[in-house]
């Protein structure tokens, strides 16, 4: 065990840092175009519904156990067990959620590359280096791998400072820029033709798709996904909150601002593309009618918006990358922390060495799927995000609704909110993670195996 662990030093560092992890690019790529190929205010309404009554209450129970165990996710779940089973069962989880962390990380890190590129494309383009430019633009191997590696040194960099200096200062500084540039540029994209339209699309549900599974699949695995769920990382930053700080609102917190910002960002994304279409560019597929797909979107369409804009595209653009970027790298730091988190405890490691090694591990992962695009990235990501996320997140559930003993949840709950006992949350929360969080999360996941 190392001698000192660390915690974040004041309540809006953790909830800036677990916000900072849950806002990411789920929120603001993913969501705007679920919502857009997914029946528009239908999917925000259910989205809202299953954010709010299944992912949050997954989210407390992660939180939960990290906090009362006070270490990594592998002890802090270990320590809720009495039988030699359900410690090997603990491991499984514990070290599941894990690799699932490391796998997004070297998924995530590709993305995050090609948003990194396109922030630099626009200042190559206001110098005139036209040939960086194309080079910055076009997709190719170098780029992407060259990319890649410098997001994942980024996140090195920050993670191998630590909890205070690293995490929590961090975020405390990515997450309001993210915050004011997402507002300036909906600021901007409103003043321009068939916005409101965009705005019509996204705000006014058509009810008939609402209890349609395939959108409720959806809706759900990207309210895990956005809440970083089944993928211990909510358990590390859990156990990195003082016992002096009431729970039930700091995860109420990260929820709300997790959804505050997916619907912001709709307001941003889903009336930028009916601007684009008012241009000229194709939104919708002439032959299938469908939306275009997702990277085609925000790679295409989007760099389209930009460039009829004129010059003021150009400052647009590298707004809206550098958002998408900043978004991203407070995700990955808590990707990272959980894998280092667990090598410094359980090895015993200094974290510096561990950070760097662990991040070569992801690096060598990311430019393995980076040389096989085609085969391995969407296979990572079905495999992390709609198979495992919900699966150890499910498990979570299961730790807390029926190997903790209701006793000492109870009486760690009660830290920091000593009369928990008679509020609503405790009435319904431990039933809910016990029965009506596992059930619903095994619909959706056998469903999202059948299709
Ligand atoms: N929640 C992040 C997003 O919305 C992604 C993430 C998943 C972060 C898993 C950490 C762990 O982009």
């Amino acid at each position: 065990m190392s001698a000192v662990r660390g915690e974040f030093s004041s309540r809006f560092g953790f909830i800036m840092a677990a916000a900072g992890s849950a806002v990411g690019l789920g929120n603001i790529w993913g969501f705007p175009t679920q919502t857009a190929s997914n029946g528009g205010a239908a999917f925000l309404v259910a989205y809202l519904v299953l954010a709010f009554f299944l992912a949050y209450p997954a989210l407390m129970a992660e939180l939960m156990i990290g906090r009362h165990g006070q270490a990594n996710a592998v002890s802090s779940l270990t320590k809720l067990t009495t039988r030699p089973w359900q410690k090997q069962f603990a491991f499984a989880v514990g070290f599941g959620g894990i690799l699932c962390a490391g796998f997004i990380l070297s998924f995530y890190a590709i993305v995050a590359g090609w948003m990194l590129s396109a922030t630099l494309e626009p200042v190559t383009t206001l110098v005139g280096a036209d040939a960086a430019s194309l080079w910055l633009s076009e997709q190719s191997l170098t780029r992407n791998i060259l990319f890649t590696v410098l997001f994942i040194i980024l996140t090195v960099a920050i993670i191998s400072r630590g909890v205070e200096n690293g995490i929590e200062k961090w975020s405390k500084r990515l997450m309001p820029a993210l915050l004011g540039i997402l507002f300036a540029l909906i600021a901007y994209v409103m003043t321009q033709e068939g916005a409101v339209e965009g705005l019509k699309a996204y705000l006014v549900p058509d009810f008939s798709s609402i209890f349609d599974p395939t959108l409720l699949v959806s809706a759900l695995g990207q309210a895990f996904f956005s809440l970083s769920l089944g993928t211990s990382v909510m358990i590390i930053y859990g156990s990195y909150i003082s016992k002096k700080e009431n729970l039930v609102s700091l995860g109420a917190y990260v929820t709300l601002i997790d959804v505050f910002i997916a619907f912001v960002a709709g307001l941003l994304i889903i009336p930028a593309m009916y601007v684009a279409q008012a241009q000229g560019v194709e939104i919708f597929s002439t032959t299938t009618g469908k939306l275009l797909s997702e990277d085609t979107l925000v790679f295409q369409v989007l760099p389209a918006l930009f460039d009829g804009m004129g010059g003021v595209g150009l400052f647009v653009g590298f707004a809206f990358f550098a958002l998408m970027s900043i978004a991203a790298l407070t995700s990955s730091i808590s990707m990272l922390e959980a894998p280092v988190s667990y090598t410094v405890e359980r090895f015993a490691m200094k974290r510096v060495q561990a950070t760097w090694l662990i991040g070569a591990l992801i690096a060598i992962v990311s430019i393995i799927i980076v040389c096989n695009l085609g085969t391995l990235f969407g296979l990572v990501i079905t495999l992390t995000t709609k198979v495992a996320q919900p699966l150890l997140g499910l498990m979570c559930c299961i730790f807390v609704g029926w190997i903790w003993y209701r006793s000492s949840l109870l009486k760690a709950i009660q830290q920091g909110n000593p009369d928990v006992h008679n509020t609503l949350f405790w009435k319904i929360w431990p039933w809910y993670t016990k029965f009506v969080c596992p059930v619903a999360i095994s619909l959706v996941f056998l469903h999202s195996l059948l299709s």
